[in-house]
């Protein structure tokens, strides 16, 4: 695997390629990672990951200097996943000079769920995803559905630019126990790790009062954030919203069984989990 930092290499290694399938990450790679890079090998050849923590989308008070750094295990991960070339970054690569020119979503989509909670999120993962698609080029590119408005931001952004960059879904990875990998599971204390789960478990919970036909969807959300508080939980929020734009259904497209999906964010000390289910 080669592992290239700069922006020129990179195009150089690259030349020629139509059919590179990218996997950008920030890195502390697990399961689910490598999950999304033996998805992209099914859709193209050759296979680039990226790893670059990208400071543009931490708000200030956020994980930013925390957030695990752990690049030599990453790299062996990779090795083993057959990862062609591993593009890693520095600010300074990525980010020669202020990044001034920044790509913002529309704030129906941008603004809502996670983008209420972290102001700006967004702008830094579309800034730094066009920017990446820009050096890489690919054909297409992998992103989990754990991260659901983050996927649909990327491929409403691909589609609205008309970037050559299909969007590829990979479906979220969990832990036996039903909790989804998350880099920051590993902030979690063990007594944290063992609760965790229930935010999966009050997900499926959701999806089917949903399912068996409860559908006062407001009174659904506020049992479901009580019932998490109870347990010691901070919920931001637990939503469920159509599918297709992740605006709150109305009464009518309860009734016309519109696809739904529900969608929470929660600290469970001072770790912030986010889950979904389609139901
Ligand atoms: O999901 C992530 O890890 C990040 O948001 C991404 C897509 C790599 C952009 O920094």
């Amino acid at each position: 695997m080669k592992i290239i930092s700069s922006i020129d290499e990179l195009r150089d290694q690259l030349r020629g390629q139509l059919r590179t399938a990218f996997v950008p990450t920030m890195g502390n790679l697990h399961e689910g990672h490598l999950s999304l890079m033996r998805l992209a090998r099914k859709h193209g050849d050759p296979v680039v990951a990226s790893i670059f923590v990208n400071r543009l989308q931490f708000g200030p008070n956020e994980d930013f200097d925390k957030y695990p750094r752990t690049f030599q295990a990453d790299v062996e991960k990779l090795e083993k996943e057959g990862v062609y070339v591993l593009f890693a970054p520095t600010e300074k690569d990525l980010y020669p000079e202020p990044q001034e020119y920044r790509v913002r979503p529309p704030d129906d989509l941008g603004n809502i769920l996670e983008g209420e909670f972290r102001p700006g999120f967004f702008t830094g993962v579309t800034t730094v995803v066009l920017k990446l698609f820009s050096c890489v080029q690919p054909r297409v590119a992998v992103f989990g559905k754990k991260d659901y408005q983050q996927l649909m931001i990327v491929r409403n952004m691909s589609k609205q630019f008309a970037l050559p960059t299909e969007i590829i879904a990979a479906e979220t990875y969990r832990a036996e126990d039903g909790l989804a990998l998350s880099s920051r599971n590993g902030y979690l204390s063990a007594e944290e790790r063992a609760e965790a789960p229930q935010l999966y478990q009050l997900l499926n919970e959701v999806a089917d009062e949903v399912r068996s036909g409860h559908l006062d969807v407001f009174e659904l959300e506020r049992n479901a954030m009580a019932k998490l508080a109870d347990r010691g939980w901070k919920p931001d929020y637990i939503s469920i919203r159509k599918r297709n734009d992740l605006q709150p259904p109305s009464a009518g497209d309860l009734a016309n069984g519109e696809q739904l999906v529900v969608l929470a964010a929660a600290k469970l000390g001072i770790t912030r989990l986010i889950d979904n289910l389609e139901i």
